[in-house]
C-alpha cells in the first residue's frame, strides 16, 4: 500500500525523504510527491515511479527542514499527477500525506461541497484535508485541535502525516489500523510507513498505537491518546542493519532474497531447535502450550502466500497433533459470520503483520472469545501486537514485493511448533519427533543446494516464458506449494497460472492440457509418489508439456517428463521448505525474460493495508 516518509530536524528534509521513499516504493508506487516548508508550502507530486519525481525535482529549489512525502497505491481515484499525494487545504495553508481509506469520505465530501469546497481530484485524503482546514475555521482552534475533532468523525483506516505553514515547526501525525513508525534522532525526527527508511538514521524508534496522534518538533516528541492525554512513548531498538534492506549486489532485491532462505530459515530455527537435545524452545508458545494441548480445533487466517504458508501448517499441524485444522482466507473469515467459540485458536499468518484483512479477521475473533496467535516477520507490527502470543519469522526485512524468504521462514516456525505441540501431547512417536527435528536443522543445506538449480531453471524459464498459461500440480504437502508456484508466477510475469491438487486435473483443468500448456508437477518422493505418476502420464497423453519438480535420483520421471528440476530428497513434511525455491527462481526469470520489474510487480502493494 502507500507509503509514508516525513522529516523535521537540522538536515534538508528533501534528500532524507526521496531516500525514504525509494526504499518504501515496494508497498506501492503509481504515484509519488513531497511537501516541503519553503518560504511557505511547496509540493511537488507526479504519477509514476519515485524516479520520475525525482528527474522532475532535479535543479529545483527544495531547501527546507520540514517535509512530508508520499508513495502511493491508488484505492479512489486513478492513478494521475492530481490524485498523488500530498493534498492541500483549499488555503493551501496545510498539505497532507495519508496511508489507509477514509470510508465516509463521500459523506464528508458532499458536505464540503455545500460549504463551498472544491477538489482537485477524487481522493479521500484531499477530502479529509479539507474537512480539517473547516472544522479550523468553525472553531478557530489550532491544527492539532481540528485533526483531533476530524479524527473522531473519520470511519476507516488511516496514517497522517500533517504540514502547516503556519507552524513550520512542528508535523503532526495520527494513526488507526495503518502503521507508522518514528525514528528519534539527536534533534531531529523521522517518520515512515516501516522502518526501513529510518535505519541509517538512528536505531531508536516508536510504533505509534491506534487512536494516537503524535505532535513532533525537531527536538520534541509528544504522544496524546483520543482523549488528548498525554502518553510515555515506549523506545524501541531497532534490530535491522541497513545491509537488510539493501540489494547487496543482486540484479533485484526478489533475487537477493531467494537466495537469502538458507540464512534466514537457519535464522527463524536458531536457538529455538536443538536435534541432539530433542529440544524446541519457543518463547512465545511456553504459556500456551496447554491451551494449545486441550484446543478442540485451531483456525488459521492468513492472505496470499502466508495462507499457503497455512495450508502446509494445516497438514502438519494434524499430522502431527492430531487437533482437527481449518485454513480460511482472512477477507473471507472476517465477513461469513463464522463459529468461533471461547477457548478456539486462531492462528494469524502474516509477513508485513499489517496486512487489514488478517488484521480485522483475528480482532473479531478475539472479541469472541479466541485465543489469537500470530506468526509474523515484522517485530512490533499491528498483527503482532494485537495477538495474545506469537512466535516471529525473522527472516528479516523483505523488500520485493512477491513474498519468498517470509515463506519460508512461515514454515520452518509452523514445524517448530506443530512438532513442539505435537511432542507435549503425545501425538507423536520420540522417534519420529527426533527424526523430523534432524530434518529441519538440515533445511538451510538443502535449501542452499536447491539454489545450485539457478541456471538450470533460468534455461526453462527461457523455454517456456512465451506460454499464455501454466499449470502447477501437487498433492499432499506439495498441493500448497503449487499453489504457490502458480501465485509467484502470475505475480511476476503476468502468465496466467493455476495450482490444482493434481488429482483434481481430471474433474476440469484436464480440458485445458494441449501441446502448448506447460505443466509444473512438484512430483518428489512421498506417499502420493505413484498416484502423481499417473496424473503425469495423463498430462504427457494429451501432449501438455511436463516440467517435473523431482527427487534427486529418481529413475520413473524423467523419461515422461519434457524439463527435469531434481532437488534434495526431504521428508515429505520438511519438502516445501525446498520444492518451493526452483518455482521462485523460475518465477523470476521468466519475469525478468519478459522485461518485467519484478521487485514491482504492476498493481500489487507489499503489504496490504486496506481490507
Ligand atoms: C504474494 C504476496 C502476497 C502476501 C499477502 C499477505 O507474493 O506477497 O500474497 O502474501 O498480501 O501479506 P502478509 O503476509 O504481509 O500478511
Amino acid at each position: 500500500m502507500c507509503g509514508i516518509v516525513a522529516y523535521i530536524g537540522q538536515r534538508q528534509a528533501y534528500p532524507v525523504i526521496l531516500k525514504g521513499l525509494k526504499r518504501l516504493e515496494y508497498r506501492g508506487y503509481d504515484s509519488a510527491g513531497v511537501a516541503i516548508l519553503n518560504n511557505g508550502l511547496r509540493v511537488y507530486k507526479k504519477k509514476g515511479k519515485v524516479a520520475e519525481l525525482e528527474d522532475w525535482l532535479t535543479g529545483m529549489d527544495m531547501h527546507g527542514h520540514a517535509g512530508i512525502g508520499h508513495t502511493r497505491w491508488a484505492t479512489h481515484g486513478e492513478p494521475n499527477d492530481r490524485n498523488a499525494h500530498p493534498h492541500t487545504s483549499g488555503d493551501q495553508q496545510l498539505a497532507i500525506v495519508h496511508n489507509g481509506i477514509i470510508e465516509n469520505y463521500a459523506q464528508l465530501k458532499k458536505e464540503l461541497v455545500k460549504q463551498g469546497h472544491q477538489f482537485n481530484g477524487e481522493t479521500d485524503t484531499e477530502v479529509l484535508i479539507h474537512f480539517i482546514e473547516e472544522i479550523k475555521k468553525q472553531n478557530q482552534c489550532t491544527t492539532e485541535e481540528a485533526v483531533r475533532i476530524a479524527l473522531k468523525r473519520v470511519v476507516g483506516a488511516y496514517v497522517i502525516v500533517i504540514l502547516d505553514a503556519g507552524h513550520p515547526d512542528t508535523l503532526i501525525a495520527a494513526r488507526k489500523g495503518s502503521p507508522l513508525v518514528i525514528g528519534i534522532g539527536k534533534g531531529e525526527h523521522f517518520l515512515a510507513s516501516d522502518a526501513s527508511p529510518i535505519v541509517e538514521y538512528t536505531k531508536e524508534v516508536v510504533f505509534v498505537n491506534d487512536y494516537e496522534m503524535a505532535i513532533i518538533k525537531a527536538d520534541e516528541l509528544i504522544l496524546k491518546n483520543s482523549s488528548n492525554e498525554v502518553q510515555t512513548p515506549y523506545i524501541q531498538k531497532l534490530d535491522i542493519e541497513l545491509a537488510a534492506i539493501e540489494k547487496g549486489g543482486f540484479d533485484h532485491f526478489m533475487l537477493k532474497e531467494i537466495f537469502e532462505q538458507p540464512q534466514t530459515i537457519f535464522d527463524s530455527l536458531r536457538g529455538r531447535l536443538d536435534a541432539g537435545q530433542g529440544s524446541v524452545i519457543l518463547g512465545g508458545l511456553r504459556e500456551y502450550t496447554g491451551v494449545f494441548k486441550e484446543a478442540q480445533r485451531i483456525m488459521i487466517v492468513a492472505c496470499g502466500t502466508s495462507w499457503h504458508a497455512g495450508l502446509v501448517a494445516e497438514y502438519m499441524i494434524e499430522d502431527l497433533t492430531r487437533i482437527p485444522v481449518e485454513v480460511e482466507y482472512a477477507s473471507e473469515f472476517r465477513y461469513r459470520n463464522p463459529v468461533v467459540n471461547e477457548g478456539d485458536i486462531i492462528i494469524a499468518i502474516s509477513q508485513s503483520g499489517e496486512t487489514a484483512d488478517t488484521l480485522v479477521a483475528m480482532e473479531s475473533a478475539k472479541e469472541k472469545g479466541a485465543v489469537i496467535f500470530g506468526i509474523c516477520n515484522v517485530v512490533g507490527s499491528s498483527i503482532s501486537r494485537t495477538s495474545h502470543a506469537g512466535v516471529f519469522t525473522h527472516a528479516g526485512p523483505e523488500i520485493g514485493v512477491a513474498s519468498t524468504k517470509a515463506f519460508t521462514a512461515q514454515l520452518a516456525v509452523l514445524c517448530l511448533m506443530a512438532l513442539k505441540i505435537g511432542y507435549e501431547k503425545d501425538s507423536i512417536e520420540r522417534k519420529r519427533y527426533l527424526q523430523l527435528l534432524h530434518e529441519l536443522e538440515l533445511v538451510p543445506e538443502k535449501v542452499e543446494e536447491a539454489l545450485k538449480l539457478n541456471d538450470r531453471i533460468k534455461e526453462i524459464a527461457e523455454k517456456y516464458k512465451d506460454a499464455r498459461d501454466f499449470l502447477y500440480l501437487g498433492r499432499g504437502y506439495n498441493f500448497p506449494v503449487a499453489l504457490e508456484g502458480a501465485l509467484k508466477l502470475k505475480e511476476i510475469s503476468y502468465i496466467h497460472a493455476e495450482g490444482y491438487p493434481a488429482a483434481e486435473m481430471k474433474h476440469g483443468p484436464i480440458a485445458l492440457v494441449d501441446e502448448s500448456l506447460p505443466v509444473v508437477f512438484i512430483a518428489t518422493r512421498d506417499a502420493y509418489y505413484e498416484k502423481i505418476l499417473s496424473n503425469i502420464q495423463e498430462v504427457k497423453a494429451r501432449k501438455g508439456k511436463v516440467i517435473a519438480v523431482v527427487t534427486q535420483g529418481d529413475k520413473n520421471i524423467p523419461p515422461l517428463a519434457d524439463d527435469i528440476i531434481e532437488v534434495p530428497e526431504a521428508d515429505e513434511l520438511i519438502a516445501p521448505m525446498i520444492n518451493v525455491i526452483p518455482l521462485q527462481l523460475l518465477a523470476y526469470h521468466v519475469g525478468v525474460l519478459k522485461g518485467y520489474d519484478v521487485d514491482k510487480p504492476r498493481n500489487l502493494a507489499k503489504s496490504v493495508t486496506v481490507e
